[in-house]
């Protein structure tokens, strides 16, 4: 499709490679404005279908990201109209995912563009092609967690801080690595599995039980609760992701729950590396982290556009699930 812009219009910016408009911008000295392109533009946004699936998982990996496939058929399952990718000559190069919360909140994650399409606006029409949906949807509140490349789009997009998270990563050396059979890992039972997910709608303020279901169906071994006297006072799961085993939602009313799930994970994780995405006010998750070698690796900002009426409980809160579910 031809196209006539100016450079300051966001979908201006996908019409040509930044190296041009950077000279016409930058070394004219032109003000955005008076800047006009004309190009021809390739690049459209669709739904995103299954077949997308080794698409996302390309641009995941070159991000340095943790999901599987078995991540993307869960955005795919919970939103089927809610996900997008951007293209160019039919070349998947960028996407975002969506899902809604009760119709309370929804979530908008895996928002990821491929290395050299970035910044050309393609990132921004996503974002504005998700907030377009789901301001269709009727859903009143749009939540993400925002890296620190993705926080200034939102930002545009009048995303607001409510509260600041970070990543924590652990390497373990193979004799640092309890070798731990399964079989010896108790699982939960049924009504433990309910109590989690009941407490786990209180914390969270919308009910997720289908995506709580399907990490305690693919990883049991993750899914914990610390019972006291028949009161669940702490519980986590988890997820087996590309190259590391992640932990989260990782909740304790106590220091010594905290401390009986972290070790606990510690113990069932077979794997070299270990993530966990911390709430930075909680007030001893760091600090058991820190005591158990893990340490920063990169910081996350909680953000919202809409009234927040659900805020959740985060105080009781260690880590998330993820960025990309909340
Ligand atoms: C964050 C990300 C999705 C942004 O995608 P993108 O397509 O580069 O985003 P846009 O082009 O819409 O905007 C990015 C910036 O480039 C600028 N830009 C856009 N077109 C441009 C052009 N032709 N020339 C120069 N700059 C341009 C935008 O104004 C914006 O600037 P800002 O950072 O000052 O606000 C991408 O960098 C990415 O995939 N990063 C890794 C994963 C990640 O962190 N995702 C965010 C998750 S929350």
């Amino acid at each position: 499709m031809p196209l006539i812009r100016r450079y300051d219009e966001p979908d201006c910016r996908a019409i040509l490679p930044e190296f041009i408009t950077k000279r016409l911008v930058v070394s004219c000295k032109l003000p955005l404005r008076f800047v006009i392109l004309i190009g021809y533009s390739n690049m459209r946004l669709r739904t995103m279908t299954n077949r997308d699936v080794v698409a996302g998982l390309r641009l995941n990996t070159l991000a340095g990201w943790n999901q599987t496939a078995t991540d993307w058929h869960r955005f795919l399952d919970a939103s089927p109209e809610g996900c997008f990718v951007a293209e160019i000559d039919e070349q998947v190069c960028g996407t975002a995912t969506t899902i809604s919360y009760q119709e309370r909140f929804a979530w908008i994650g895996m928002v990821l563009v491929d290395p050299q399409y970035r910044k050309r606006g393609i990132g921004t029409q996503l974002l504005r092609r998700t907030v377009e949906y789901l301001d269709q949807c009727g859903i009143p509140t749009m939540k993400l967690d925002a890296t620190p490349q993705g926080q200034p789009i939102y930002e545009k997009m009048g995303f607001v801080t409510e509260y600041q998270i970070e990543r924590w990563i652990l390497k373990r050396l193979p004799d640092q690595i309890v070798k731990l059979a399964t079989s010896n890992i108790a699982p939960l039972t049924e009504a433990q599995l309910s109590t989690i997910q009941d407490k786990d709608q209180h914390v969270f303020d919308a009910d997720r039980s289908q995506l709580l279901r399907s990490l305690h169906s693919e990883t049991p071994e993750f899914a914990m609760g610390v019972f006291e006297q028949g009161a669940l006072r702490g519980y986590a799961l988890g997820r087996r992701g590309s190259f590391a085993d992640h932990l989260g939602p990782w909740m304790a009313e106590s220091r010594s729950a905290a401390k009986t799930l972290i070790d606990e994970f510690l113990r069932r994780s077979s794997r070299d590396t270990l993530l966990v995405d911390c709430l930075t006010a909680n007030p001893f998750a760091t600090e058991l982290l820190c005591a158990r070698g893990f340490s920063p690796s990169r910081t996350l900002t909680r953000m919202y556009r809409g009234p927040n009426a659900f805020p959740g409980k985060p105080d009781s809160l260690c880590a998330i699930l993820g960025p990309e579910f909340g």
